[in-house]
């Protein structure tokens, strides 16, 4: 794998393969989304070594959305530690697409954190007493993953807000079923802005690299995330990051991943390294075309896939 990656022009290959892929949509429902530039298309890989790659448009920045998840799932357990948070949000795939109403029968909780309902959830456990300190909370968490603050979409946060209605329902309805407490006003507020930090794929490779390296960050060797926890994001992500294509995703990648609407992809080789995808168009599940391609394609050339039985030695 070591070889693979340090010969020259390893992703430039990959990038220029998917380049002909043009087939997905860019989202509509959250208008600001849609003025995306189609071609766009950016891979990373950053290794725990500290090793980065990079090809492609690595200049462009594009906002976070769900890839900020397993993030603030992580947040959510170390401040309130693991019972409580299992108690909230459940640990089933849904089957289901990622906004998804549909709440765990008897006990009405989400399904799982990745999922729209239980980041909802999730976001209700921000720590800070008023937006501003919870907005702060959201920099310094992105900060210790990516060793900067990550400038902020204002555009995209307001429309999410506007339309997020969808949302809001979800909202309204865990807390009819006392799943969260507290105002869903604010709550939603706090999650449109988690979706609205502004990242490149560097920034998802390097998250990815911190969550493969014990949640260290291999750059600013800072922790980001205490490794107590650690199992149970990566755990959720496999089984629950990919949303409705989960499956398929275990069967023919093999490893942790997230996806996000505007359509980033990021992935974590445990042990080894993070990668991070971007294309804007997506499927009809919500996630990139090109960004699940180029992923079987890396699946397939290092061998990355955790049941390999090359790497269960
Ligand atoms: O909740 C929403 O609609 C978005 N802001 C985040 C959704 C998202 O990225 C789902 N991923 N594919």
């Amino acid at each position: 794998m070591e070889s693979l990656i340090k010969s020259e022009n390893f992703l430039e290959n990959i990038l220029e393969k998917f380049l002909v892929e043009t087939s997905g949509k860019l989202p509509a429902y959250i208008p600001e989304l849609s003025k995306a530039r189609p071609e766009s298309f950016a891979i990373s890989i950053v290794t725990v070594e500290g090793k980065i790659l990079q090809a492609g448009d690595i200049k462009t920045f594009f906002t976070i959305q769900s890839i900020a998840k397993p993030l603030v799932h992580g947040l959510a357990l170390e401040t309130h530690g693991r019972e409580k948070i299992l108690n909230m949000v459940g640990l089933e795939p849904t089957g289901d697409s990622y906004n998804s109403i549909r709440l765990q029968p008897g006990s009405h909780r989400p399904y799982n954190p990745m999922v729209n309902a239980g980041a909802l959830a999730l976001s209700s456990l921000i720590p800070g007493e008023n937006p501003e300190l919870r907005f702060h909370t959201l920099q310094n968490l992105f900060e210790r993953y990516i060793g900067h603050v990550p400038n902020f979409d204002e555009q995209v946060y307001q429309s999410e807000k506007k339309f997020g209605n969808h949302n809001r329902a979800m909202g309204y309805l865990m807390l009819n079923f006392k799943v969260l407490q507290g105002d869903v006003e604010e709550i939603l507020d706090d999650y449109c802005k988690e979706c609205s930090f502004l990242v490149n794929t560097t920034d998802l490779a390097l998250i990815g690299a911190t969550l493969a390296n014990g949640g260290k960050n291999p750059l600013t060797q800072k922790q980001a995330i205490d490794p107590e926890y650690l199992a149970d994001i990566l755990s959720v992500m496999f089984t629950c990051g990919m949303y409705d294509f989960a499956g398929e995703w275990a069967y023919k990648v093999g490893i942790p991943a997230k996806s996000g609407v505007s359509g980033g992809i990021l992935g974590v080789v445990p042990g080894k390294m993070g990668i991070g995808v971007y294309s804007p168009l997506l499927d009809s599940r919500g996630n990139s075309v090109r960004g699940i391609k180029v992923f079987q394609e890396l699946a397939e050339i290092l061998q990355f896939n955790i049941f390999k039985s090359s790497n269960l030695l």
